[in-house]
């Protein structure tokens, strides 16, 4: 059943408030279809009929030079072979362990700060192997690429980061595309963010962090879950380049649609108890990396990522007790807690 009418608010998508799943509709006010039950947001991310659009995209034709885009998709998968990814799965588990160790357990702990960012960074030179040495200046000038990732629509934000991109480029001037400038940014910056949300899931659900920490067998459907209930990703865009169908919904050339990944993660209908977490859960399919034509190339590698720094977290710590009320960063793009302090609680 389709649905025509305005609705401007946008659900907020925070971790005290679970996100709207309704059927779509096409708000007037933002001029595009707002897609978020799981078999529209699936149907539209397969079709070959909506093109990938920025979230600022204006009206007009585009240009897409798809056999660059299937060429760039094919250089980093061999890139990232699974050679490559078991050599950077066995440093991120050594880089992850030490950082633990360094880390003085009897007073608060900054899970972001001590542990995701210095992890994350060493994973990102790891990766990307920038030709510099002065690490610091490169990973400030990443965070400003990635402030306005996460707030795309901050205006002020966007030239600081297009300056940011720009200064970062020579450094990372071979290899395939996407483990260039942008991998590096996504890897030391992105990756901390989406550690942040999968953990603090993780912490507000003791019983599923002690089962990990009992079961480590589990920890990469305890991620695949982790990723549906607190994925970073909120909304992707798309623009029809033709009159379609996507289940059921008739979608007219040139309409715009937000496709909110973050509803679709937890529809009752495709999932079971959406807003809970159950690292036991079957059935996964979550879309936080995208799915179809335009999925994530970098999940392998964030999958890995992920696994690895959450398995040492818990495989250390029975328990933690986070300390304070956290506040969030970041924008419409992405938002994640600014610190996880929190202490071990054996
Ligand atoms: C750090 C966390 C990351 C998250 C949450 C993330 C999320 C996503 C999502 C949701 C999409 C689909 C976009 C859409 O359908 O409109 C996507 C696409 C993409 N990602 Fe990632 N990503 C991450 C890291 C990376 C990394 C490290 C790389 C580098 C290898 C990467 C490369 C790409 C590329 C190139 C695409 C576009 C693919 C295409 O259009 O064919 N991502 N990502």
């Amino acid at each position: 059943m389709q649905e025509r009418r305005s609705a401007s608010e946008d659900d907020w998508l925070g971790a005290r408030s679970h996100p709207r799943v309704q059927p779509a509709y096409f708000d007037s006010k933002a001029d595009c279809w707002i897609l978020s039950r799981y078999a529209d947001v699936v149907a539209a991310l397969h079709s070959p009929e909506l093109l990938l659009v920025g979230p600022s995209h204006k009206k007009g034709e585009l240009i897409v030079d798809e056999d660059a885009r299937l060429g760039m998709r094919l250089e980093t998968r061999e890139a990232l072979s699974s050679k490559v990814l078991r050599s950077v799965r066995r440093q991120m588990f050594e880089d992850a362990r030490a950082q633990l160790a360094s880390l003085h357990w009897g007073q608060p702990v900054d899970l972001i700060k001590d542990y995701a960012e210095p992890v994350c960074l060493a994973l990102a030179l790891q990766v990307t192997q920038p030709s510099c040495n002065d690490i610091d200046s490169l990973n400030q000038l990443a965070r400003q690429v990635s402030a306005s990732s996460a707030d795309p629509f901050a205006l002020e934000l966007k030239s600081r980061s297009k300056a940011a991109s720009a200064a970062l480029c020579p450094y990372f001037a071979s290899g395939p595309m996407p483990l260039r400038e942008s991998g590096f940014v996504a890897l030391s910056q992105t990756m901390v963010h989406l550690l942040g949300n999968v953990w603090f899931g993780l912490i507000n659900h003791p019983e599923e962090w002690s089962r990990l920490h009992c079961q480590p067998a589990l920890i990469a459907r305890g991620v695949e879950e982790l990723l549906r209930f607190a994925g970073l990703t909120r909304f992707v865009y798309r623009r029809a380049q033709a009159d379609t169908m996507v289940n059921g919904i008739c979608i007219r050339h040139g309409e715009r649609l937000t496709l909110r990944i973050f509803a679709a993660n937890r529809d009752p209908d495709r999932f079971s108890n959406p807003n809970e977490v159950s690292v036991m859960r079957r059935g996964l399919g979550q879309v936080s990396l995208g799915a179809g034509r335009h999925a994530c190339v970098g999940a392998p590698l964030i999958r890995t990522a992920t696994v690895a720094a959450t398995y040492t977290l818990v495989e250390r710590l029975p328990k933690v007790r986070l300390l304070s009320p956290i506040s969030w960063r970041g924008g419409d793009g992405f938002r994640s807690p600014s610190s996880l302090p929190v202490v071990a609680s054996l």
